[in-house]
């Protein structure tokens, strides 16, 4: 695998474009936005800072599609972001069109790729993708458990004064206030984080994390980028070196945990095939109700797509 298109130059999307590079995996990164040069630009600056951090990946960028030709990888980023006082379901009807529209364009240049949606809300826009690409669903596969596990590690580490690297967790449903972290998955070292952490605290803990998104659009008017960019990039690593790494994945079930027809966040196995396997826990009734809850809130966004008949 040599070639990664980014689609969307903006925070996340030349974050993510960024961190590939340092990364030094691959031959070539194409950055696509429709906003003029301004793609073509921040490659640039990308590539000029290749000397100075040392990578040989190659950069380029433009706003035409022709120039993604060969992709392996794509991941979307495109669309809007959330602004304060907005959830991420307020960008529904505006992402899901610029989501339908790059995924078509990305198919007449590049043959079976594997797509990584980012853009939200990110379950909605995962199923949009899928359904418009035709792609086996193993190739589509939504950024947001890698992130939202990172947060959760990253305030756990702070609370416990440890090391984020020795935290490891688990997190499945939608990308939203219903997201699903799951204590009893979560150990530091192998150490249950319960025997480190005091419930209220974990609690508390917990809380933050399912809002860590809004946390950041207050502080910064607009959603977090450093982050999410790594997480995509962290997604596309796994793929290229053929990993097998377990991450929470956006994927599309088919009865899995008795949901079916749905993008959703669950444990999966990336390797160069994309999704490799999806991980089934055996779930306890409290955290099988917490997943249920979070499903039913993607299909009512679910529902209002497919309404749209885009
Ligand atoms: P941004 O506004 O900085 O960048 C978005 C870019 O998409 C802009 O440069 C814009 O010109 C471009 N764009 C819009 N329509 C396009 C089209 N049809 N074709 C190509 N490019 C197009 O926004 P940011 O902060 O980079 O966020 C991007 C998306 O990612 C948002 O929807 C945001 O909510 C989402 N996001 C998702 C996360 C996740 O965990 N899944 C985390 C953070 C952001
Ligand atoms: C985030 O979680 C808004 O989805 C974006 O930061």
């Amino acid at each position: 695998m040599t070639k990664v298109t980014v689609v969307g130059a903006g925070n996340v999307g030349a974050t993510c474009a960024n961190v590939l590079a340092h990364m030094d995996i691959l031959k070539h990164v194409h950055l696509l936005d429709i906003q003029g040069s301004m793609a073509q630009g921040k490659a640039l600056d990308t590539w000029q800072q290749a000397p100075i951090d040392s990578y040989s990946t190659y950069l380029t960028g433009s706003d035409n599609y022709a120039d993604t030709a060969g992709s392996d990888i794509v991941v979307i980023t495109a669309g809007i972001p959330r602004k304060p006082g907005m959830s991420r379901d307020d960008l529904v009807s505006t992402n899901a069109k610029i989501v339908a529209s790059v995924t078509e364009n990305i198919l007449k240049y590049s043959e079976n790729p594997i797509i990584i949606i980012v853009s939200n809300p990110l379950d909605v826009m995962t199923y949009a993708a899928y359904k418009k690409s035709g792609l086996d669903s193993t190739r589509v596969i939504g950024m947001a458990g890698v992130l939202d596990t990172a947060r959760y590690r990253a305030f756990l580490a702070t609370e416990i004064g440890v090391s984020p690297k020795d935290i490891q967790a688990v997190l499945m449903g939608g990308h939203g206030d219903t997201m699903v972290p799951l204590p009893r998955y979560t150990t530091v070292s192998g150490i249950p984080v319960t025997e480190l952490v005091e419930k209220d605290k974990l609690e508390a803990i917990i809380d933050r994390t399912t809002n860590g998104g809004g946390e950041l659009v207050k502080l910064m008017g607009t959603s977090a980028w450093y982050a999410p960019g790594a997480a995509a990039a962290q997604m596309v690593e796994a793929i290229v070196k053929d990993e097998k790494r377990i991450f929470p994945c956006c994927a599309y079930l088919t009865g899995q945990y008795g949901i079916d027809d749905l993008c959703v966040g669950v444990p999966v196995v990336l390797g160069k095939g994309g999704i490799e396997r999806i991980i089934e826990l055996q779930l306890q009734d409290d955290e099988k109700a917490g997943l249920a809850k979070s499903a039913a809130a993607v299909k009512e966004i679910v529902d209002a797509y497919n309404a749209m008949g885009l």
